[in-house]
């Protein structure tokens, strides 16, 4: 007999993105590193389509989000380009075309009936503050980001309830510091443990702006987005491995959930650091705000797990790498997801459920991204020109069905969220991979809803499926 999967009451049906994937790049007053990045080295990106245009939605905002209501979509995520919005970046003034730009988004959402949550940093860095300060190895570049917190509060929090100061922080230390797939890819372990420091406080200093100034007042709600790769042990008889996977979970998991959930950082990795001699300088002022300003509410991106054995091979780098304790595992007859090269194991879901359930305070927190990008979904298009992508269905399928699990379990979750709404620029990848229910043209920027709209829509009509 088929179970139905029922979610509870008020439950967010949506779809993320985000400024820089999203928008284009049109009327900006400064380049992100991304920007930077295209402009000197366009072939890294895939077929050389940079982040000029990308899905137009500086344009389009208002077809777009029509297109979102029409397959039942109740909540949204974007992001605010610092980028866009400020044109001092020292003052935190904003640009007079972002501000109209921004609060047409935001009317348009709610006119739409979809709740906006708005993100603060997704990856993009204004490369200036890289050029001149050394992006977030530097606290001035920490203080000059809660400056522009705090001018988007002020333009836009009486209407955005919803809240996140980062996207996967984790990522700027392992992108930009540590294995170079962001620029300024750079390979500098202790660097890179400073700026997961910085980047943590960045993000408690903007909570306690947000708290002090009363924007949680009249419902305002602050979190993080993290994405969480459970680390599996090769096998859990051998003690080294399951070592080797506590330590590698410390430090791309709990190096960010701690922090933000419980306001103190891990005492394993502290303890790692310090042997290491790569700990990061704080000041005990500083620690006080992380242990005071913790978040109301979590974001979790899951795609993939990551397994993990006890280290075999060396460390050939000359630099100290968090991987000199553990080596990554790939585990035959793996699930794999082939264009993206990411394993699908939907089970994870529900691991992380129960883990904030025992071990973050239970604290509410919704799945803000979960997604399979597919390359090549033109030939999955039928005779009526709809892309019929009945494995995303699948997938989204096998991993609400998981997090149901976990809920009626009592895990605190109140939403999901898939990446992403319409097909949208993907880093490097740009436009290879494809993820969202709206299939877009990249000629002609047509935009079409795929199989997996129209399902999405049923499933936020009956809260479930
Ligand atoms: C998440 C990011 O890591 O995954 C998104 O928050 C990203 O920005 C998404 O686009 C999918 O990954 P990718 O690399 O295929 O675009």
């Amino acid at each position: 007999m088929n179970k139905n999967f029922i979610f509870p009451k008020n439950f967010w049906w949506g779809s993320a993105t985000s400024g820089p994937q999203s928008e284009g790049s049109f009327n900006k007053k400064h380049k992100s590193i991304f920007d930077y990045w295209y402009e000197i080295e366009p072939e890294v990106f895939f077929n050389k389509v940079g982040p000029e245009v990308t899905s137009n939605f500086y344009n389009s905002y208002k077809e777009d989000l029509a297109m979102l209501k029409e397959i039942g979509l109740n909540s949204f995520r974007t992001s605010i380009q610092w980028t866009r919005l400020i044109k001092n970046l020292e003052t935190g003034e904003a640009d007079e075309d972002a501000i109209e730009f921004y609060n047409n988004v935001i009317d348009e959402t709610i006119k739409n009936g979809i709740i906006p949550v708005i993100n603060l940093h997704h990856f993009d860095l204004p490369v200036e503050l890289y050029d001149k300060y050394g992006g977030w190895e530097s606290k001035h570049v920490v203080d000059l980001f809660v400056k522009f917190a705090e001018t988007a509060f002020k333009l836009f929090a009486d209407r955005v309830k919803y809240w996140t100061t980062f996207n996967e922080p984790i990522v700027i230390v392992e992108g930009q510091y540590l294995y170079q797939f962001h620029y300024p890819k750079v390979v500098n372990g202790k660097k890179a443990m400073q700026v997961l420091y910085n980047v943590n406080l960045a993000s408690s200093k903007v909570v306690k702006v947000f708290k002090s100034r009363g924007y949680d007042k009249d419902g305002g709600q602050i979190g993080t987005i993290l994405n969480l790769t459970p680390s599996y042990p090769r096998d859990i008889n051998n003690t080294e491995d399951v070592e080797a996977a506590r330590i590698a979970d410390t430090f791309f998991n709990e190096s960010f959930l701690s922090p933000a959930v419980k306001g103190e950082f891990p005492k394993l990795l502290i303890e790692i650091l310090e042997k290491e001699g790569v700990i990061w300088q704080s000041t005990e002022e500083e620690l006080n705000i992380i242990k005071e300003n913790t978040i109301d509410f979590l974001g979790v991106n899951y795609y993939f797990p990551r397994r993990v054995k006890a280290k075999e091979t060396t460390c050939n780098s000359k630099e100290w790498m968090p991987d000199k304790y553990f080596d990554n595992y790939e585990m035959p007859g793996r699930r794999m997801n082939p264009y993206r090269g990411w394993e699908i194991y939907p089970k994870a879901i529900y691991d992380i459920a129960i883990n904030i359930r025992d071990n973050y305070n239970n604290i509410p927190w919704f799945i803000s991204e979960n997604g399979m990008g597919v390359e090549g979904e033109e030939r999955y298009i039928n005779t009526e020109g709809i892309v019929e992508d009945d494995y995303r269905i699948d997938f989204f399928k096998e991993h609400l069905e998981n997090l149901h699990k976990g809920i009626e379990e009592g895990a605190n979750c109140f939403g999901y969220h898939t990446w992403t709404p319409i097909d949208c620029w993907s880093w490097c990848n740009a436009y290879k991979n494809r993820y969202g229910f709206i299939a877009l043209d990249l000629e002609t920027q047509k935009k079409t809803i795929k199989k997996s709209g129209r399902w999405i829509k049923e499933v936020t009509e009956k809260n479930g499926f």
